[in-house]
């Protein structure tokens, strides 16, 4: 499979990318090679992967606690007192090995270390491959607020490898194809029909496609100041319902893909009522979600204090939440205002 070039790293696949991985640690000359893992990633992908590390280089693990409740400032600072102790010094390398909280929080870490030192993100999940270790977001969350700290910073390459998705649950699965249902609502109508249709896709086909679609976006908007926001859609909602998941001790998680799964049922409900989204589209994307997804009941009560937590999006001006919205498909409205009611409403439809 050829190479993707994104903004100033490519990202590999397959043997191709241990290839240019070791020619990269050959040229660069790093002093040592850091590969955070967690404890899942440690046992299933450190023993596939190491055996394509080739190199003289030092090597040393990190390895941190698995889970989004780590995803966090105190598990930052461990790792920097990680690596300084293991005498990482400017020329030191980072290479993250697991799902996004592993490729968010290592990029992140990498980035600020020293003013930052050079990482590699291999992503052994779907959610990851996707979506989160391309693309140059970087960081953790601030107690249940998702990604609040952070920075954009490109890694020195990405290495999308499909062995490591042996090493992961169903569930993780579902999750990662969250995020490919959203490019093919908001940028390939033609991939989201063939999720729904369920033709025998190849997985390796929906991955390649979406990495494509994310770097086309990324390229035209890298920081986010308007056509990334389309990534966002159904993440609003999806990350405050995610995030109040996290906070209620009585609730079991919601994976992202799950919440995000709920939020985009829920804007394109929005997306009908304030901008004609038709309403067939509504009904197929929540046929789609529950085909796929489990179904969840938000409770009446919990209402208020996920509206609550949208306060916190990023994409919040003065106080205000912004949605994306959809005129259609492949058919966007950025900053759109949205009255609680209607927020309301947007999850009775989901649970009708
Ligand atoms: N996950 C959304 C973005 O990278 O912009």
């Amino acid at each position: 499979m050829n190479s993707i070039k994104a903004i100033s790293y490519p990202v590999h696949f397959q043997e191709n990318g241990y290839i240019a991985l070791s020619k990269l640690i050959a040229e660069k000359k790093y002093s040592t090679i850091f590969i955070l893992v967690d404890e899942n990633t440690m046992d299933h992908c450190y023993p596939k992967f190491i055996p394509n590390l080739k190199t003289e280089r030092p090597i040393e693990v990190i390895e941190i606690a698995s889970g989004e409740i780590n995803k966090n400032l105190e598990t930052c600072i461990g790792v920097w007192n990680a690596i300084t102790e293991l005498g990482g010094d400017r020329k030191s390398l980072v290479i993250t090995l697991g799902g996004g909280v592993i490729t968010d929080l290592g990029g992140f870490v990498a980035s600020c270390f020293k003013r930052g030192i050079d990482f590699v993100n291999i992503p052994t999940t779907l959610l990851s491959m996707v979506d989160a270790s391309v693309g140059g977001k970087t960081g953790v969350d601030l107690g249940v607020l998702k990604n609040q700290i952070g920075l954009f910073a490109n890694p020195q390459m990405v290495i999308v490898d499909e062995q490591y998705l042996k090493t992961v649950t169903e569930r993780e699965i579902k999750s990662g194809t969250a995020e490919i249902i959203k490019y093919g609502i908001t940028y390939d109508l033609k991939l989201f029909k063939e999720i729904k249709e369920n033709n025998n896709l190849k997985i390796s086909d929906l991955i390649f496609r979406s990495i494509e679609i994310k770097n086309e976006v990324v390229l035209q908007d890298p920081k986010e100041n308007g056509l990334r926001k389309i990534l966002n859609f159904g993440h609003t909602l999806g990350h405050a319902i995610e995030s109040f998941y996290l906070e209620s001790e009585n609730k079991e998680n919601l994976t992202h893909g799950e919440a995000i799964a709920i939020g985009m049922v829920c804007e394109s409900y929005m997306s009908h009522k304030l901008l004609d989204f038709p309403k067939a589209n509504v009904n197929e994307i929540k046929a789609v979600v529950l085909s796929i997804y489990e179904k969840i009941t938000l409770l009446k009560e919990d209402f208020t204090a996920i509206i609550a937590l949208l306060k916190h999006d990023k994409k919040n001006v003065n106080g205000q939440v912004n949605f994306v919205l959809l005129n259609d498909y492949e058919d966007y409205k950025l900053d759109c205002k949205v009255a609680e009611q209607l927020i309301i409403e947007s999850m009775e439809f989901y649970n009708a």
